[in-house]
């Protein structure tokens, strides 16, 4: 993600390619069980994160029978990322381990029953989570697919109780220049973004727990995030501390930060170029192969219809 200010994302930051090890989630897990880890080969920090995180032993959770598949590996996946909030590098990973995780509460406000606050551990423990691969599409033109651990966002707001009034849900990042260097910067902070009702409670849309069969690590927007694979990455919005039911439609962070450049909908399409490049392609990040860009990413079966009657909007921006 970028705007006007940066060349960034134009000269892609190439780590040595590493070798196109696609395998799938079980010959991870019997790679790991082989190392006598028992789960997909963790680093030194994943586990001492994994030793001080209460929901550890959620993870792995059950995979999927729908979103399976072969996913970009983890080195790359956790090595090439966008959060603001710590630079914009996309390094990022070294800077984000100065988020702070836990403790961490969650606040679900707005034209609901009654407003809760609770921490992001408990909110977990009371969802069904689910492991489920998704291709995700940078509107930068880059692309990977993860295998994330969460459950679905309906879920949350059948937990949530909305009133009649309610016709999106806004998220909110955490606000702490102090921790997050990136947030003394020029942006809109804190990163807010904002779906319709219809889209919060489609299947597709899923809160992130988890990555790679383990707890979010920090750069993945630890500890809970969104993930809305039809949508380009910047609606993704992580490490999320307010949940609101509204009536008026969000303004959302990228709409205040790059105005003119960046919509409420921003719905994959190969069609409708970014006003500074052409969205008909993506480079795979890890392999340096260039792909054709799909309609709502390739999940057009599962939410086209949610834009029916809404072609008037500017839905692929
Ligand atoms: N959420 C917050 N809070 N801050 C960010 O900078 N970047 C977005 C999205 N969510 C961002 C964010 C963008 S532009 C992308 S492409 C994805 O996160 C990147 O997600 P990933 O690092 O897990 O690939």
């Amino acid at each position: 993600m970028h705007v006007i200010h940066r060349k960034g994302w134009e000269i892609p930051e190439r780590e040595a390619t590493p070798e196109q090890l696609f395998l799938n989630r079980r010959s991870l897990l019997k790679a790991g069980a082989a190392l006598g880890a028992g789960t997909i080969a963790p680093s030194l920090s994943s586990r001492v994160m994994a030793a001080e995180d209460p929901a550890a032993g959620l993870y792995p959770a059950k995979a999927s029978d729908v979103f399976k598949g072969a996913f970009t590996p983890e080195d790359v996946g956790s090595r090439y990322n966008n959060f603001y909030e710590f630079g914009m590098s996309k390094k990022v990973y070294v800077t984000a381990e100065a988020l702070k995780p836990r403790p961490w509460t969650l606040k679900i406000d707005g034209l609901v029953e009654k407003p809760i606050e609770m921490s992001a551990d408990e909110l977990i423990k009371r969802m069904p989570l689910e492991e489920r691969v998704y291709r995700h599409r940078c509107v930068e033109a880059w692309s990977m697919t993860l295998p994330w651990t969460g459950f679905p966002l309906k879920k949350l707001v059948d937990y949530a109780r909305p009133l009649s009034g309610a016709k999106y849900v806004r998220f909110e990042t955490f606000l702490d220049p102090k921790m997050a260097s990136g947030q003394r910067s020029f942006f809109a902070w804190p990163y807010v973004e904002g779906l319709t009702m219809a889209e919060a409670t489609n299947d597709l849309a899923l809160m992130v727990t988890g990555a790679y069969g383990k707890p979010l690590a920090n750069v993945f927007g630890a500890p809970i995030r969104l993930h809305t694979p039809w949508k380009y990455g910047f609606k993704s919005i992580k490490s999320i501390t307010k949940i609101s039911f509204v009536a008026e439609r969000p303004k959302t962070f990228w709409e205040e930060s790059g105005p003119g450049e960046y919509g409420f909908w921003a719905n994959v399409n190969p069609q409708v170029p970014h006003p500074r490049w052409s969205q008909a392609s993506e480079e795979v990040i890890g392999t340096g192969e260039r792909k054709p860009t799909q309609l709502f990413n390739g999940y057009g079966e599962f939410v086209a219809d949610l834009y029916k009657g809404l072609e008037g909007e500017k839905l692929y921006i």
